[in-house]
């Protein structure tokens, strides 16, 4: 389990790189990851990105049902990792009160912020209707998956 979880983010990096090359535009990018992860990750309700716009978190690409749009730094799982400028994994949201729940079916949730030189850019979020969905190896590997985002958009920004 262990190893095909590793092989499985090994694959999702390959991939994305091979969708990033070439490609500039922020948001096209966000959106295909987003895509990728939702696509190639089980169990998962959602999957996407909030961007930072001032002292808000706005809904950007995603993939799942509708989701609330605008989320202050520091409330919601999401503000709380980009306030902390760090993953914030969540095994049972019911344990969570600061939890903002877009769609209550959601039960685990993980969320990796971006962080482009020092300062948080906005997350990554990704939700599963299943307690204890996200463990080490999955923060590990979106984090992995997040950096080469960020990278990508450093050495070429667009
Ligand atoms: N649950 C998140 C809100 C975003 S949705 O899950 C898509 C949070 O607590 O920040």
């Amino acid at each position: 389990m262990t190893a095909s979880k590793l092989g499985l983010y090994r694959d999702l990096a390959a991939q994305l790189a091979a969708l990033l090359a070439g490609e500039t535009d922020r948001l096209a990018n966000a959106a295909n990851m987003a895509a990728l992860i939702y696509h190639g990750l089980t169990d998962l309700d959602w999957a996407g990105f909030y961007f930072r716009q001032g002292a808000d978190l706005v809904l950007g690409p995603f993939q799942g049902k509708p989701a609330c749009v605008r989320i202050p730094l520091g409330k919601g799982v999401c503000g709380i990792a980009a306030a902390r400028v760090g993953t914030v994994l969540v095994p049972d949201v019911h344990d969570f009160p600061a939890h903002i729940a877009c769609d209550p079916a959601s039960r685990s949730e993980l969320v990796v912020p971006l962080i482009e030189t020092g300062e948080v850019s906005g997350v990554l979020d990704l939700d599963s209707p299943v307690v204890g969905r996200f463990d080490e190896i999955d923060q590990a590997g979106c984090e992995r998956l997040v950096a080469l985002f960020v990278d990508h958009h450093h050495r070429d920004p667009g």
